[in-house]
């Protein structure tokens, strides 16, 4: 009898000891307080500038252990047949760490995170975290004592990069280092769209106008950047995995390269012949999440990359049941569903833990 590959999940994020700990100690964005006037709000969470804006309990999300406590992790994977987890420090990471402090951040952070994953053999991996705001030698320097931590297999970022997002050339030493260690880099949003985009009305739907578009245009644009300053041409065999199935690349990406075939400054700078269009960059240095709640994304998705480098996520501890006590999260299930309906036994299989198998040698 064919032995089944486990169910793996690349997208599932954690706030470490370590980062919880540097999250209470402030009071600007990124921070996590209660609030003593009004304790039923219990603690919460933020993380975005425009959670900040309330002056009330509003602000943020309520924050509990299912965001911190790896017991809480594996409850969860247990509920729903996960079988290993990919685990990720959540946004926004260190970006907004001062320089001096971020390399030992990162290092408190990363070995937090092993030691979780150490506590649960066989079950837990992860992607570590980067001090991106110390500048590249400092960065170079954690990437390559990442791989004496045992579970890490790759590292998480954040669409601004060094500050100045992924076309930035400052970001070459770090593209190579990943390059040339093998760590595949989760690319993952976190600042959406500029607010102002949304309306006057935005706040009337609570988190769904940069939640749904705003993160995944953000990772779209940070991507098609990193493609058009020529990324994949100097860094051939770089690997992405780009979280909510790419954003909306897959579903852009003929316009991406029209728009490059027909761009006469591209032209005139001789940048049209000779590069690797973005169809080739999705087939050899794109892994994708599953992470996309429905059929016609997944289509798109596997289309775009194929279902070789296609891996199911689910992005716990975020889009949690509004019902108090349920155990099945409807986030998953939506997930799940989609790749069952688009895919046959085999393919289904490999989205669901093959691939991540495979690509992250999780059976090392
Ligand atoms: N909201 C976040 O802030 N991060 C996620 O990963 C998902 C939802
Ligand atoms: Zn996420």
């Amino acid at each position: 009898m064919a032995i089944m590959s486990p169910v793996v999940d690349v997208h599932t994020h954690i706030y470490p000891p370590a980062y919880v700990s540097l999250l209470r100690s402030r009071s600007a964005v990124p921070y996590m307080r209660t609030f003593p006037d009004n304790p039923e709000a219990g603690e919460r969470l933020v993380i975005l500038p425009s959670e900040d804006a309330a002056t009330s309990t509003a602000r943020g999300r309520p924050i509990g252990p299912e965001y911190y406590e790896e017991e809480e992790k594996i409850k969860f994977m247990d509920q729903h047949n996960i079988d290993i987890s990919v685990i990720s420090l959540a946004n926004p990471w260190l970006d907004w760490c001062e320089p001096a402090d971020a390399p030992e951040a990162a290092k408190q952070i990363n070995d937090d995170v092993e030691a979780v994953c150490a506590r649960h053999p066989g079950r837990l991996y992860a992607f570590g975290t980067l001090p991106l705001s110390a500048g590249a030698p400092a960065v170079v320097e954690e990437i390559k004592r990442l791989q004496s931590l045992k579970h890490m297999r790759g590292v998480i970022i954040g669409t601004s990069g060094l500050g100045a997002g992924l076309d930035d050339p400052a970001l070459h030493p770090i593209w190579q280092a990943l390059q040339e260690t093998k760590q595949l880099v989760f690319l993952h949003p976190h600042y959406g769209l500029p607010t102002s985009v949304y309306g006057d009305r935005a706040a009337d739907y609570g988190h769904v106008l940069p939640l749904a578009l705003g993160f995944p245009l953000e990772t779209t644009i940070s991507i098609t950047r990193a493609i058009l300053s020529g990324v994949f041409d100097t860094f051939s065999s770089l690997q992405i995995l780009l979280a909510h199935s790419g954003g909306t690349l897959p579903f852009l990406a003929g316009r991406i390269e029209s728009c490059i075939k027909h761009d006469g400054h591209l032209k005139s700078a001789g940048k049209i012949e000779g590069r690797k269009s973005v169809w080739d960059i999705l087939k050899s240095n794109i892994y994708l999440d599953a992470v996309v709640y429905g059929d016609a994304g997944l289509k798109a998705a596997v289309e775009a990359s194929g279902s070789d480098r296609l891996m199911f996520g689910t992005d716990h501890p975020f889009f949690p049941p509004l019902e108090e006590g349920e155990k099945e999260w409807l986030s998953v299930r939506t997930n799940a569903e989609a790749v069952k309906s688009v895919f046959g036994v085999k393919e289904a299989e490999d989205v669901m833990g093959g691939n991540a198998v495979r690509v992250l040698r999780l059976n090392e």
